[in-house]
This record gives structure tokens, C-alpha cells and sequence, in this order.
């Protein structure tokens, strides 16, 4: 098990983590669309899964179709990732991931999170711990630095020593958080130096983007890009018909009212239904019933009456609508 990150074909695009977008339902999404993109979940604390049962057993049971399923965890206390990735192995997961890149303040401040980039020792004592409690793989998606390049040679070989089996770097330093724009050129040097594999995540906006700057490194991770569209996974610039989104968003409604329960699903998914029409010019129109239905009955509706409005339009892509 330890080897999974070595024996799997490469190269392999993957979903990145995403706090609050990367659930199951958003996973089976994205599986149902690509199958052979590899997902990893959003974040979760290390200590909540211990002290939660309910956490634990409402984010780790997941579908066939998701697997093999990498967890993320954050956290900044070693014990406590021992003990959570005992109870994650109990479900089936087929590897932990260690966030060491969120840029919030409160998360750094407190040394979880790209705080553990300035705090080494308990990254490396964290990696550590977490391998030898668990016979699941463990990675680490990181950032360039903190606040300057020069740190992720060092970081990446030491946490490669410390017994890490896969490192993403997500190319801003935690300070640029989510703004600047891509130069690829450090991330192929940094992988000349390691013999684990190393993943991109950076502004890819769909398969091929992520092709042409494939070069020495094994993956490249998806997020943004994904947003509302999850055939950025398929080759050749794919873009859906208007019937091909309308089916994925029931598909992705229904997945969450299963997996959330109608409340909360209802709530998370009128995000999710206005990005999968935002190429669609008649968006507008059905903007306020989509950011406002409390159930899969009301998704349905706003649907069918997209499909009844657009009917001799549905085998066309959104951006050939008139
Ligand atoms: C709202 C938000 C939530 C995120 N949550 C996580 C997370 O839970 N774990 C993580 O490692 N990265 C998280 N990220 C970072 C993304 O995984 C990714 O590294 C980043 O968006 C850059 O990739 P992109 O340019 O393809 O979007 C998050 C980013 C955003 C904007």
C-alpha cells in the first residue's frame, strides 16, 4: 500500500482538494465525467475526525465510482494524525494527503496549514508519526514557500526523507494565496531533485493546458478550472451540450441530497447550478430560481423548464445558443 503513489500509471491528472466544493457528491461528478481522474477530498481537521464519530462517518464513507480516494487532513499535532489516519483506514481510503498549504491567517497563525512551512520540525515529526501509525501512503501538497521560493528544495527533500510518497506544490507562496500568474520553469527543477513523484497544481485550465506543461512532472491537479465544468478532464477542449449539462447538474443535485440530506444539500448545490450555466446566455433568467430551491423537486423543475424553453437547442453547445 505504501507503494500506491510509485506503481500508478503516470501521468495522472487528478481533482484538486477543495474546502467546501471537493465532497463526495462533487467527486461522483467528476468521476461519472472522467473516470480516470483521481480525486482528492477537501480538508478536514485531524482532531474532529478523532473527536467526531459523526464527522468521520457523515465525509469518509464514499461511492465505488470515487475510488481510490485520498483524504486530506490538517492539523498541527503529530498524535492526533496517528489517531485520525486509524480511523480513516477503516473506510476503504486509499491515501492520506497532509495539507501543508492553506494560506488563511487564522489556520497559520495557529501552525496548521502552510504555517508548518515556517514550523519544519513539527512537519517532519507530523510525516513521520502518520507513516508509522498507518500502512496507507502518505503525501503532502504544499506551496512554493512561505514567502519565497528558495525553502521548497530543502522542505521537499526533507519531507521526501521523512517518508512523504507524493508532494504537490500548489506554485504561489502561502503570501500570494490565490493570486499571480504561473512560471513553471522552478517546479521542473525542483522534481530533477527528488525520486518521489511530484504533482503541479496551478491555474491548469483543462486537459490540455495541462499536456503541454506536463514535462518532467507526473500530474497536474485541477481546481478552479473544474468550477462548474467537469469535462476540463477530457481531452481535446471538450465542451458539453446544453442536454449534457442540464443531465450532469441533476446528476450532481440528486448526489448531494443523497449524501447531505435535502437541507443542506439544497442549500450547496445553487452555488454548483449557476457555474454549470455560466456560458448559457439565458442564464439570467433562471438565476433566482436556481440560487433559491430547497429540494431536488425544485432543481428538477428549474431544469425542465430549461429543457422545455431550449428544446430545439439542446444537442448545442452553450456558447452556439441563440
Ligand atoms: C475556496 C478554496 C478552498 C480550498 N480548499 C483547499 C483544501 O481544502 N485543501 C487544499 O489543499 N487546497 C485547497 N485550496 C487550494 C486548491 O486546491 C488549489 O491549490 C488552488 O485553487 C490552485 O489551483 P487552481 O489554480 O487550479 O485553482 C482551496 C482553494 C480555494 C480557493
Amino acid at each position: 500500500m505504501k507503494d500506491f503513489w510509485k506503481n500508478i500509471e503516470k501521468p495522472i491528472i487528478a481533482l484538486a482538494p477543495m474546502d467546501g466544493y471537493t465532497d463526495s457528491a462533487y467527486r461522483q461528478v467528476v468521476k461519472k465525467v472522467a473516470p480516470n481522474v483521481m480525486c482528492f477530498s477537501e480538508f478536514y481537521s485531524a482532531d474532529w475526525l478523532v473527536y467526531s464519530k459523526f464527522l468521520a462517518d457523515s465525509v469518509l464513507p464514499h461511492a465505488d465510482s470515487e475510488k481510490p480516494l485520498i483524504i486530506q487532513i490538517f492539523g498541527k499535532d503529530p498524535e492526533m494524525f496517528a489517531k485520525a489516519a486509524q480511523i480513516i483506514e477503516r473506510y476503504n481510503i486509499a491515501g492520506i494527503d497532509i495539507n501543508m498549504g492553506c494560506p488563511a491567517k487564522k489556520v497559520v497563525k495557529s501552525w496548521h496549514g502552510s504555517g508548518l512551512i515556517i514550523n519544519q520540525d513539527t512537519a517532519f515529526r507530523i510525516i513521520e508519526t502518520i507513516n508509522k501509525a498507518t500502512k496507507l501512503p502518505i503525501s503532502v501538497k504544499t506551496r512554493l514557500s512561505f514567502d519565497g521560493w528558495e525553502w521548497l528544495l530543502n522542505f521537499a527533500k526533507w519531507l521526501e526523507s521523512a517518508g512523504a510518497s507524493l508532494l504537490t506544490v500548489h506554485w504561489r507562496t502561502a503570501k500570494q494565496a490565490y493570486t499571480w500568474v504561473a512560471d513553471f520553469a522552478q517546479i521542473y527543477e525542483v522534481k530533477k531533485h527528488l525520486s518521489i513523484p511530484v504533482v503541479c497544481n496551478w491555474d491548469i485550465k483543462n486537459y490540455d493546458d495541462w499536456i503541454s506543461k506536463l514535462q518532467n512532472l507526473d500530474w497536474f491537479m485541477i481546481w478552479r478550472g473544474s468550477f462548474g465544468n467537469p469535462w476540463a478532464f477530457l481531452p481535446g477542449n471538450y465542451k458539453p451540450t446544453l442536454w449534457e449539462i442540464l443531465d450532469i447538474m441533476e446528476f450532481h443535485a440528486a448526489k448531494l441530497m443523497e449524501t447531505k440530506w435535502e437541507r443542506k444539500g439544497s442549500l450547496e448545490v445553487r452555488k454548483h447550478l449557476v457555474l454549470y450555466l455560466r456560458d448559457f446566455p439565458g442564464v439570467k433568467h433562471y438565476r433566482k430560481a436556481m440560487v433559491t430551491v430547497n429540494n431536488l423537486l425544485e432543481v428538477q423543475a428549474v431544469i425542465n423548464q430549461i429543457k422545455s424553453d431550449y428544446l430545439s437547442q439542446l444537442d448545442k453547445k452553450p456558447n452556439e445558443i441563440e
